[in-house]
């Protein structure tokens, strides 16, 4: 396995900035997603990183080499595309199987199939190996890709978006299996994505990306709860957080500047009053849990709350905040005094 330095790099497609002065630092062994929305530049970041395409300006370095120069062979990296693309007519053990037998490998046929097996145990698909690649639902489809990719053994795997394309149950399902043969392998992995979930959830450090810029970088947990601005609170929670004029509720003193308070579900306390200045508007139930859809004058707040909650569409709320987030005008973190 191997780290991965992008050093202020910089790649522009005419009049775009796909990329914009990014430098991250990614550990050997480490899962770093970076989450960002469509054309925030997440598949330039990671073909300049695999060396399909060059930066302008900038340089990766793998492994503690500069990359630069380095043909994308050279460079002991493996991609997963965001669409995946097998051989239709060779079964899943060949296609597993494909990247070890390229000639310039030359892997022997009983290695090759330790591999096959291992990789395909790991995916879950090992009774799948004779089936034609066609002969496989979606979800086994994209682990075969996953598989093809894992099977190599490089020093780093980029990974854009490999989930994307598959229902909700089976991206659920896989994001655990990545994760934890991740783990099995001390596997070095940049992925990139725009959904809030993966990130959270796969990665050990996540950097949150928008027009081709690193906005924050951190933890899972450091990113949630002490997010630098309004845009990165914004991207992460469900439902998202609530910004309110600084004022609107009582709350203790304000830090100088403060114009806009953010408020998660945990930074809210609601109580049923009949003098509440707060009306449910209504409950909707996810089974699990419930959104609380509630209106104060011309703000609407929503809120997570259990599925036994004593609020119902009609009630009077009194709200307070319990250490909410505050940022300026610009919409930049105020950390109060
Ligand atoms: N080959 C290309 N030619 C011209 N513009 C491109 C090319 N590749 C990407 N772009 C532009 O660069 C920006 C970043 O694209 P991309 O890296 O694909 O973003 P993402 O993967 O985050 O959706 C977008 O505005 C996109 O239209
Ligand atoms: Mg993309």
């Amino acid at each position: 396995m191997a780290d991965i330095s992008l050093r202020n790099v910089s790649k522009r497609f005419k009049s775009v900035a796909a990329v914009d002065g990014l430098s991250l630092e990614i550990a050997d062994g480490e899962f770093t997603v970076l989450l960002g929305p469509t054309g925030a530049g997440k598949t330039t970041t990671l073909r300049i990183v695999a060396g399909l395409e060059q930066p302008d300006q900038g340089e990766v370095w793998i492994d503690g080499r500069n990359a630069r120069g380095l043909e994308p062979a050279s460079r002991d990296v493996t991609f997963v595309f965001q669409q995946y693309s097998l051989y239709p007519h060779l079964s899943v053990f060949d296609n597993l199987a494909f990247p070890l037998r390229s000639p310039a490998r030359r892997v022997a046929e009983p290695e090759i199939k330790r591999r096959v097996e291992e990789i395909a145990s790991l995916l879950r698909i090992a009774h799948k190996l004779t089936n034609k690649s066609t002969q496989l639902s979606g979800g086994e489809m994209q682990r075969v890709a996953i598989g093809r990719a894992l099977v190599r053994r490089p020093s780093v795997y980029l990974m854009d978006e490999p989930l994307s394309s598959l229902d909700a149950k089976l991206r659920g399902d896989l994001r655990l299996e990545l994760k934890r043969i991740q783990q099995d392998l001390g596997a070095t992995i940049l992925y990139v994505t725009h959904d809030q979930i993966e990130a959270m959830t796969m990665a050990n450090r996540i950097g949150v990306i928008d027009k081709g810029r690193l906005i924050q970088v951190g933890s899972p947990r450091q990113i949630y709860e002490d997010p630098d601005s309004v845009y990165v609170a914004q991207r992460f929670g469900q439902p998202q957080i609530n910004l309110l004029p600084a004022g609107l509720l009582p709350n203790g003193a304000l830090p100088r500047g403060a114009v806009t308070v953010g408020a998660r579900t945990e930074h809210l306390e609601l109580r049923k009053d009949k003098g509440g200045r707060a009306l449910v508007e209504w409950v909707e139930h996810l089974g699990d849990q419930n959104h609380l859809h509630l209106r104060l004058g011309e703000h609407a707040i929503t809120t997570l709350t259990p599925p036994d909650t004593p609020f119902k569409s009609g009630d009077q709320v009194a709200v307070g905040l319990a250490k909410p987030l505050y940022f300026d005008a610009q919409g930049q973190r105020l950390r109060s005094a």
